[in-house]
């Protein structure tokens, strides 16, 4: 599905919510500017991948339907966005085996039609729902993501899907639920990492987040990158984001959503605790045991154009995000 010019000159300020609003009123701004360009150039996408390069597919029908009512743009970012071919063929994907080129090449394997996700523990409406279900009451947005991987590179990606904290919500959360885990499918048949005698993880892959930077406006479930339904080695048919977090943080190919009590244990912090924290927020003053995490590789990069940046803060969402974190030790708490 190619998102033109039109479908973003029908994004007007009646479109975009309070609190996509206050997510990005600069942002929004200049996405409005931007339009004003696209208006006098017909032809001018906005600050975006050529869409007309990605590769199309079909989506289920539930999926395709709701992406006519898509809000595009919702949240921009300044930033070119990655190429579509590079988003899908260097990607963490340890159940498709441990290769950045393993996922694009193992992943078409996942059946991912029909899915259900089980959510459960501290809410009021448990159950195991039809990803169709969960997604369906809230609108599509389109937001525009930088993901810092904590191996130190990073990319640019239009996700589509809804918000993490319109299913919280939904599920009704008591009293009791502090901290939401996430759990990806566990099925070596299809996921042939799974399998393999080298993989250290002991699977589930599993994540968490505390529940106040689970229902932030920014976290986000994605069901589409780039105008269409998810690629498989980007984590379909539904994974989370959140940008102001180490990449390993957004679990990809979710089956359970459970909102516990206690902090969760999470893959890469079993593995590896003085590596790997909890929280793993982008903070580019507190490097990893083994390497800097000062600058990033913004792919695509080569030998000759290393593409190195400096690394942002929260990965450039501190102004929306900080205050989650007042009065932590972000060394500590890393
Ligand atoms: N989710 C699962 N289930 N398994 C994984 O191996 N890798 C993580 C994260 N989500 C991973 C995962 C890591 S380390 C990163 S950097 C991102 O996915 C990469 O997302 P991408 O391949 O879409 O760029």
């Amino acid at each position: 599905m190619l998102i033109t010019p039109r479908n973003r000159l029908t994004l007007s300020e009646n479109d975009v919510t309070p609190e996509a609003v206050y997510l990005s009123r600069r942002h929004f701004m200049a996405g409005a500017a931007g339009l004003g360009l696209a208006a006098s150039f017909p032809g001018v996408t906005l600050a975006g991948p050529d869409y007309s390069e990605v590769a199309k597919a079909q989506g289920p029908q539930w999926f395709e339907d709701k992406l006519a009512n898509t809000r595009w743009d919702a949240v921009v970012a300044e930033d070119k966005i990655t190429p579509f071919n590079d988003a899908t063929h260097y990607n963490n994907f340890y159940e498709f085996g441990s290769d950045k080129d393993d996922p694009a090449q193992n992943a078409g394997k996942l059946n991912t039609v029909p899915w259900s996700v089980t959510i459960d523990g501290e809410v009021a409406n448990p159950g195991r729902y039809a990803l169709e279900d969960i997604v369906q009451p809230s609108r599509f947005e389109e937001r525009i993501y930088r993901l810092r991987c904590v191996e130190a590179w990073s990319m640019v990606i239009p996700w589509l899907g809804i918000p993490l904290a319109d299913v919280i919500k939904r599920a009704g959360p008591t009293g009791n639920a502090k901290y939401v885990r996430f759990e990806t499918l566990v099925d070596p048949k299809q996921m042939p990492g799974q399998d393999s005698r080298f993989a250290l993880i002991d699977w589930p892959y599993e994540e968490g987040l505390r529940i106040d930077e689970a229902m932030h406006p920014l976290a986000f479930l994605a069901v589409g990158m780039y105008g269409r339904v998810l690629p498989n080695q980007n984590g379909a048919p539904l994974r989370l984001v959140v940008p102001w977090k180490y990449g390993f943080k957004s679990i990809k190919s979710i089956v359970r959503i459970l909102l516990v009590e206690e902090q969760p244990e999470t893959s890469w912090h079993k593995l590896a605790p003085n590596e790997y924290g909890f929280y793993a927020n982008v903070n580019p003053e507190v490097d990893h045991p083994r390497w800097s995490q000062a600058t990033e590789r913004r792919l695509p990069n080569s030998l000759f154009r290393p593409n190195v940046i400096e690394t942002q803060m929260f990965n450039g969402y501190a102004e929306q995000v900080a205050g989650l974190y007042q009065g932590m030790d972000l060394r500590k708490y890393y």
